[in-house]
C-alpha cells in the first residue's frame, strides 16, 4: 500500500464492496438534496414545476432517497469491519458481488419510474409496477420482493463469514439485530384495504427500524468505530453497548404507539405510547454519555480526526435530533397540537441527519483512510483540514438551521392551525398563510442551500482527503493491549458485571 495514492486493488474483497456501496450512497445523497431544494422551493413558489415533477413525486424521491442511501451507508459499513471483526476473508464473495448490482439496478428502475411515470390507475398492476403508495417505502411489490431477496443474500454473507470466523460482543448484537432489521420489512409489504389496518403495520417498519433496530446498528457501528479511531477498549465499549441495546428495546418498541394515537387504534395506545416513548430519550444520553467518555479518555487523540468529529457529531445529533425533538411532540397531549405539522418534519430531519447521516459519514472517513494506504488524518492535513471542517460546519448549520425555520412553522401551525382554528379545512390553510410560516419556509430555503454547498464539499473532500499527504496514519495504542491499571480494573469490573 502507498500512503496518500488510491490503493483499491489491495483492498480486500469486503472492503472493495463497502466503497462501491458508499459511492452508490453518497451519489444518492446529493439526488436527495437536490429532490428537498425542489420540494421546498415549490413551498414557496407553488406553480414551479406543477404538472411536470410534482411535490409529491420530490417528496417521495427526497425521502426514498434518504432511506435507500442510509441503508446503502450501513450495508457499505458491515461489509467494511467483517473480515477484520470475523478475522476471515468475506464467505460467499461472488453472492455478494451479484447482489450489489442486482440491488442498484432496481433501485435505478425504481427511480426512473418515480420520475417518469410517476402515477397509475387505482388498481393492483400499480402497486406490483409503479408505487405502493406506503411513504418513506413506496418501492414497488416487485422491488420489495427483489429488496428481501437481496437482504436475504446479504444475511448469509454476514451470519457465514462470523460462523466461519471468530465472534465479539459486537458481531453477535449485529447478527441478531440484522435479522429483526429485515424481518421487519415485510410488516411493509402486504396489502389491506382497510387504512388503520395499513398504517398500523406500516408503522412496523418505519418507528421500529428507525427507532430500534437502526439504533442498535449504528450503536455497533459506534462501538467499532471507537475502538478503531481511539483505540477504546474493547470490554468497556462492549458492556456499553450491551446496556444501550436493553435500554433501546426496552423503550423503543412499545414507543411505537406515539404513531397509534389518531389513527383508529384502541385507546389505551394514548398511556403506553406516551409512557415508552418518554423514556426513549435515556439509551439516546447513554450513547453520548458512552463516546464522550471514551473520547475524553483518549484526550481526543485519534488517528482519523474527521471519523470521530463526525462520531461526536452523531451522539448529540441523535440526543438532540431523535431524543430531545421528539420527546416534544410524543405525549398525547402535546401530539394532538403539533400532529402534521412542519414540527414532526423539523423532528424528522434533524433526527435522520444527527443520528443516522453523521455516522454513515463517519465510517467513510474511517473507510477512505485505508483506501488511501492508511494516511495521515490526525491534526496538521496538508489542507490544514478546511475541507472536512468547513463541509462538517456547513452541513451542519444548514440543518440547525433548517429545523429551526421548520419549529417556528410548526409551531404557528400548531398554534392558528390546531389550537385557535379547532383543526377546521380553512384554519388548516389560515395557518400556513401567516407570515411567521411564510418566512420560515424562505429560512428553509436558505439553510438548505447551504447545507447543499456544505454537502458538495463534504463529497469533494470525500475524493481529495489523504491525497497530497506523505506520513502514515498515527498509531493509536490500544487500551486492550496494555495491562489494566489498577484503579479501572475496579471501576470497569463493577461496570462489567453491571452490564452482563
Ligand atoms: C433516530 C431516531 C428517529 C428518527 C430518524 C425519527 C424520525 C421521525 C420522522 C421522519 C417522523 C415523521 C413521520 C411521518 O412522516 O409521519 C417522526 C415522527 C415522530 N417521532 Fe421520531 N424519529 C426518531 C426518534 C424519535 C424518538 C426517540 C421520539 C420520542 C422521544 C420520537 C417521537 C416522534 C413522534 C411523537 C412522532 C410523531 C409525530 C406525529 O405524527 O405527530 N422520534 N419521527
Ligand atoms: C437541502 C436540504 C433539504 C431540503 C431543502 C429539504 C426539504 C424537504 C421538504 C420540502 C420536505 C417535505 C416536507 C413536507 O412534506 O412538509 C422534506 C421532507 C423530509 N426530509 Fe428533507 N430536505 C433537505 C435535507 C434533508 C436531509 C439531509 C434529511 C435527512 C437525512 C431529510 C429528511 C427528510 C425527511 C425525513 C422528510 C419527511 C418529513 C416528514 O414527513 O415529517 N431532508 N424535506
Ligand atoms: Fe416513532
Amino acid at each position: 500500500m502507498t500512503v496518500g495514492a488510491l490503493n483499491y486493488a489491495d483492498l480486500s474483497i469486503g472492503k472493495k464492496l463497502a466503497i462501491k456501496y458508499f459511492t452508490v450512497a453518497m451519489v444518492l445523497f446529493l439526488a436527495q438534496m437536490l429532490f428537498g431544494l425542489i420540494a421546498a422551493w415549490q413551498f414557496i413558489a407553488p406553480d414551479f414545476l406543477f404538472g411536470i415533477l410534482d411535490f409529491n413525486v420530490n417528496r417521495m424521491v427526497h425521502i426514498n432517497a434518504m432511506v435507500v442511501w442510509l441503508l446503502y451507508g450501513f450495508i457499505g459499513s458491515i461489509f467494511w469491519l467483517i473480515e477484520d471483526e470475523s478475522g476471515v476473508p468475506l464467505v460467499g464473495a461472488r453472492i455478494a458481488e451479484a447482489t450489489f448490482w442486482i440491488l442498484t439496478v432496481a433501485v435505478v428502475i425504481v427511480v426512473l419510474v418515480y420520475l417518469f411515470v410517476q402515477s397509475g390507475p387505482g388498481e393492483t398492476a400499480t402497486l406490483w409496477l409503479i408505487n405502493e403508495g406506503r411513504e418513506y417505502i413506496e418501492a414497488p411489490r416487485w422491488a420489495d420482493i427483489g429488496i428481501v431477496v437481496c437482504m436475504v443474500a446479504i444475511f448469509y454473507n454476514v451470519l457465514a463469514t462470523f460462523l466461519k470466523g471468530q465472534w465479539s460482543g459486537i458481531s453477535g448484537v449485529l447478527v441478531l439485530d440484522l435479522i429483526a432489521l429485515a424481518g421487519l420489512y415485510l410488516a411493509g409489504m402486504f396489502y389491506t384495504t382497510n387504512l388503520p389496518v395499513d398504517q398500523y403495520w406500516w408503522w412496523w417498519v418505519i418507528h421500529l427500524w428507525v427507532e430500534a433496530t437502526w439504533e442498535v446498528l449504528v450503536g455497533c457501528i459506534m462501538a467499532w468505530g471507537l475502538i478503531k479511531t481511539l483505540g477504546a477498549r474493547r470490554k468497556i465499549v462492549t458492556t456499553w453497548l450491551y446496556i444501550e441495546v436493553a435500554l433501546m428495546f426496552g423503550s423503543g418498541i412499545l414507543g411505537l404507539g406515539h404513531h397509534y394515537f389518531w389513527i383508529g387504534t384502541p385507546e389505551y395506545w394514548l398511556g403506553v405510547g406516551g409512557f415508552f416513548s418518554a423514556l426513549e430519550p435515556i439509551p439516546l444520553v447513554a450513547m453520548v454519555v458512552h463516546s464522550v467518555y471514551d473520547a475524553g479518555r483518549h484526550a481526543f487523540r485519534s488517528n482519523n480526526h474527521p471519523a470521530l468529529a463526525w462520531l461526536i457529531a452523531h451522539a448529540f445529533g441523535n440526543f438532540l435530533g431523535a431524543g430531545v425533538w421528539g420527546f416534544m411532540q410524543t405525549l398525547p397531549q402535546i401530539n394532538l397540537y403539533t400532529h402534521g405539522t412542519q414540527w414532526s418534519s423539523s423532528h424528522g430531519h434533524l433526527a435522520f441527519f444527527g443520528a443516522y447521516v453523521t455516522i454513515v459519514v463517519a465510517f467513510i472517513y474511517l473507510a477512505l483512510q485505508k483506501l488511501r494506504g492508511d494516511v495521515w488524518m490526525s491534526g496538521g492535513l496538508v489542507d490544514r483540514g478546511r475541507k472536512w471542517k468547513w463541509s462538517l460546519v456547513l452541513t451542519h448549520v444548514g440543518m440547525v438551521g433548517m429545523t429551526i425555520a421548520l419549529l417556528i412553522a410548526g409551531y404557528e401551525q400548531s398554534f392558528v392551525e390546531r389550537a385557535l382554528g379547532g383543526s377546521t379545512w380553512q384554519a388548516y390553510f389560515e395557518g400556513q398563510m401567516r407570515p411567521w410560516f411564510v418566512e420560515a419556509m424562505w429560512w428553509r430555503m436558505i439553510f438548505g442551500v447551504l447545507m447543499t454547498v456544505g454537502v458538495v464539499l463534504l463529497l469533494w473532500d470525500f475524493l481529495t482527503i489523504g491525497a497530497k499527504e506523505t506520513k502514515p496514519m498515527l498509531e493509536v495504542r490500544s487500551l486492550d493491549e496494555e495491562p489494566e491499571p489498577e484503579e479501572t480494573e475496579v471501576g470497569e469490573v463493577g461496570v462489567a458485571t453491571q452490564g452482563s
